[in-house]
């Protein structure tokens, strides 16, 4: 039985008042809250098993090693990988970039197309326009539908022989809109290109089984599943990772060190140069053993039912436009309030307690490409309630007889 209210408890800052209001976090899809048994982990590591790892043959180190690899495992269980395909990077972005700037600059040449959703976090399209810019390859994007859902003949069409990578989010941040990965995965192939996921939205909304998907590249970052900032992690088949060049160089990713020359280290370590994200790592093993003990399953049916909630709430207020509306979208909603500014929207919701993004999201041309420089969205994660929605509500309310 999923109960919210015992799982709130799990959450420190979820008991806060925020101006002397509850606090109504709806901004998960920006970064989760953390429960106690991630923050205790961190502790406790730092408090007993604490030193670097792979370098000292003394038994702190030997704790911390096995503890580090041991989030590999965890990491390579939860998205049914194998440990030698989880590489640790500090966040998702960088995930995207070590690709970008090792497998696309050697094998991207004038001619090649990458492919991008139109729907793309600035994290899964920058870097590819920094490899177009380098390498003379081309950029070009698969065109969604108004609504925000999937369209498979704007993507079909745009995909050829010419294509070498295809990169998709697996949900939007802005629009929610969940992209047939798997679908997309083996389209991708057909054309002899590989494909890249952004799972740092879906990851948390929906299970990720990289062999079923069979996607070349995976990235998701620690902070929205519930795990501490300054980790993420990337998932590559082992053989492309063997393929690939370092990212960075120095310490702990080399085999063998001269004045003229080094040998690399193989996959993962070759990867991962410098004294590593020890600790978050650890952090991120146990929030993300925290999501499979409530269930991935529950978690999902938890915050589909809070969106049937929301939509049927936010209904009252005709003035309020919902931006995104793909059927089975994920726990976010984009939206408009009339005229009123999204800034002046969370102005007023942050003063009743409501935390929501504004801006365009790190998905710029996405926002744009809906009619909108700045749109204001809710977002849900596994201890939103129900009546966090209806303090939302109450708030937008107010927000609209301010206006
Ligand atoms: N990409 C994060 C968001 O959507 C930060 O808010």
């Amino acid at each position: 039985m999923y109960d919210v209210y015992e799982i709130r408890k799990d959450f420190p800052e979820l008991a806060l008042e925020i101006n002397g209001r509850p606090n109504t976090f709806l901004d998960t899809a920006a970064s989760a809250q953390k429960p106690k048994a991630v923050l205790s982990k961190i502790m406790s590591f730092y408090s007993t098993h604490y030193s670097n790892v792979h370098r000292g043959s003394y038994y702190l180190s030997e704790q911390a090693t096995a503890e580090y690899e041991e989030a590999r495992e965890t990491v390579a269980r939860f998205l049914a990988a194998d440990s030698r395909e989880i590489v640790f990077t500090r966040s998702a972005t960088e995930g995207v970039n070590l690709v970008a700037a090792t497998w696309g600059m050697i094998n991207l040449r004038p001619g090649d197309e990458i492919l991008l959703s139109e729907a793309e976090h600035h994290a899964d399209l920058v870097p590819w326009q920094m490899v177009r810019d380098r390498t003379g390859c081309s950029l070009k994007f698969f065109a969604i539908n108004d609504d925000g859902s999937y369209n498979p003949e704007n993507f079909y069409k745009a995909l050829s022989d010419k294509t070498k990578l295809v990169g998709v989010t697996g949900m939007s941040n802005v629009l929610g809109t969940v992209f047939p990965i798997k679908e997309i995965a083996a389209a991708a192939h057909a054309h002899g290109a590989l494909c890249l996921v952004d799972a740092c939205q879906a990851i948390v909304h929906q299970k990720m089984d990289v062999k079923d998907i069979d996607c070349d590249f995976l990235v998701f970052s620690g902070h929205k599943t519930y795990g501490p900032t300054g980790i993420g992690v990337l998932y590559g088949k082992y053989d492309l990772l063997a393929s690939m060049p370092p990212y960075q160089t120095g310490g702990d990713m080399v085999r063998r060190v001269t004045y003229e020359h080094t040998e690399f280290a193989e996959p993962t370590a070759r990867f991962e140069a410098g004294t590593p994200v020890i600790a978050q790592a650890v952090g991120l093993g146990e929030a993300l053993k925290y999501m499979q003990n409530l269930g991935l399953e529950n978690i999902a049916a938890h915050e589909k039912s809070l969106l049937d909630y929301a939509d049927a709430r936010l209904a009252e207020i005709p003035e309020l436009k919902i931006i995104g509306t793909a059927p089975g979208k994920g726990g976010v909603i984009s939206f408009a309030l009339g005229n009123i500014h999204a800034q002046d929207v969370a102005f007023v919701l942050d003063k009743e307690g409501v935390a929501i993004r504004t801006g365009h999201h790190c998905a710029e041309p996405i926002v744009n490409r809906m009619g909108y420089t700045s749109l204001a969205r809710a977002s849900f994660g596994l201890y939103t309630t129900r009546e966090d929605i209806d303090r939302f509500v109450a708030a937008l309310v107010k927000a609209k007889s301010f206006f």
